[in-house]
């Protein structure tokens, strides 16, 4: 698939070890995410236009690289997403900050909206959508939906643990969207967990387990 990047790098799969084990504290849970995020973002933003400067160093002029649109806004899916911010905020310190909030219904697995805030320029930024879990697809699918409505067209998704069945179903809604995800694991059980996964992301980022 094009439009889709598994991470496949060993600083990735050794902290996506300790990020499962059900051992670690929120604290190291917490870190881990931020980290994790930060590695992704680095793959996700392999595409960013540059231009050429020149820069004096002590000892002459070096033919530099720099970032031309330098116009990003983070958009992490409240709560979980939340966890992803500040790594990507360290590769990225000038993105704004759009907040979705999105809850899956735990019967019907359905995603109820229950907050929405975006920059009004989001259709000239590009879009990070930030959300550690990629289950069935129905958050980031819905994510992806209003964040078109509210005008953004370039958008990426950024997630850490996702499985087949909610890439898909991401990609069916919106073809044009590119996933970039840490890990892809085995299946969903039948209340829609990632297996082998991680638990839950937000009860573990926030201690409410
Ligand atoms: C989790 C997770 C995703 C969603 C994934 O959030 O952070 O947003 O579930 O599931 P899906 O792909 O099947 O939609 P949850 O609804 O538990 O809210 P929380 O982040 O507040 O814990
Ligand atoms: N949300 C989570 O936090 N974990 C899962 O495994 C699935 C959805």
């Amino acid at each position: 698939m094009n439009n889709l990047t598994v991470m496949d790098h060993p600083l990735i799969s050794h902290k996506l070890a300790l990020l499962r084990h059900q051992s670690t504290d929120g604290k190291a849970f917490r870190e881990l995410v931020s980290e994790i995020a930060m590695l992704i973002c680095y793959e996700a933003t392999r595409d960013m236009k540059t231009h050429a400067v020149d820069v004096p160093t002590p000892l002459m002029t070096a033919k530099c690289q720099m970032i031309t649109t330098d116009k990003p806004v983070i958009v992490p899916i409240l709560r979980a997403g939340l966890g992803m911010v500040d790594g990507m905020l360290k590769i990225l310190p000038s993105s704004k900050i759009g907040h979705i909030g999105m809850c899956r219904n735990h019967d019907t697995l359905q995603p109820e909206k229950y907050y929405c805030n975006l920059p009004a320029d989001i259709g000239e930024r590009t879009v990070f959508v930030l959300d550690p879990m990629l289950a069935t697809g129905g958050s980031l699918a819905a994510a992806v939906s209003l964040l078109k409505e509210s005008g953004a067209k370039n958008i990426k998704v950024l997630s850490i643990v996702g499985v087949e069945e909610g890439v898909n179903k991401v990609h069916e809604a919106h073809p044009d969207v590119h996933i970039y995800l840490g890990v892809m694991d085995e299946k969903l059980n039948e209340k829609g967990y990632i297996l082998p996964g991680l638990g839950d992301a937000g009860d573990r980022l926030f201690g409410t387990e």
